[in-house]
């Protein structure tokens, strides 16, 4: 796994140190209020069960399972929810939990139907990376791990068609371990 990747843009002790801050950030900010985090599968499971364990609040963890890539490297900008049930969060403070802004058009689509549909007090959006690109769609994070460039990174939750998500560290993969559409 190691040798196919070209670059190393976080390791560990990086993402853990950033994670102490916005664990710091996000209890200062819940803190007295009725908390449900929703995690967005696969992408933020790594992310959150490290994040999670440093805010030190009673909360609640809830989980949307979604697909918005079919594939390869690039967005095919439709969202599929694998679930109808949306969890219950009436009245609670929901913050959402992904590993990356990109395009935005994931956040925006489950932060649209959970205020359309689930009564929540109010939504937040929490991404360990953010692309710097242009949104699609009207969505910014309210916590954010890294800023990075518009370029495809695997490793802690990311995945590369579907694999990866168990590195430890975010990086870029070598181009010949990136399979052009369709081979
Ligand atoms: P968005 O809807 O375009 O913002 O894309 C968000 C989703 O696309 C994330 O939840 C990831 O699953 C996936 N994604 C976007 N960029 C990358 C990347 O660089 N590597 C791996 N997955 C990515
Ligand atoms: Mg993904």
């Amino acid at each position: 796994m190691y040798n196919n990747l070209e670059s190393v843009l976080f390791h560990e002790t990086t993402i853990l140190a950033r994670l102490d801050e916005l664990a710091r950030d996000i209890s200062r900010d819940y803190a007295g209020k009725p908390l449900t985090v929703v995690m967005i599968l696969h992408g933020s499971l790594i992310f959150m069960a490290d994040l999670l364990r440093r805010i030190h609040l009673p909360l609640q963890i809830e989980s949307i399972s979604v697909s918005s890539y079919h594939g390869g490297t690039a967005s095919s900008g439709i969202i599929t929810f694998h679930q109808n049930a949306l969890p219950t969060v009436a009245g609670r403070h929901v913050l959402l939990v992904d590993d990356i802004l990109d395009t935005g058009r994931t956040l925006a689509a489950i932060r649209d139907r959970l205020l359309a549909e689930c009564q929540p007090a109010s939504v937040k959006l929490c991404t360990l990376l953010k692309k710097r690109r242009p949104r699609e769609v009207q969505v910014e994070a309210d916590y954010v791990g890294f800023e990075i460039g518009d370029e495809f990174v695997i490793g802690y939750g990311l995945d590369y068609q579907g694999e990866y998500r168990n590195l430890p560290l975010i990086g870029t993969l070598k181009t010949e371990f990136i399979h052009p559409a369709g081979a």
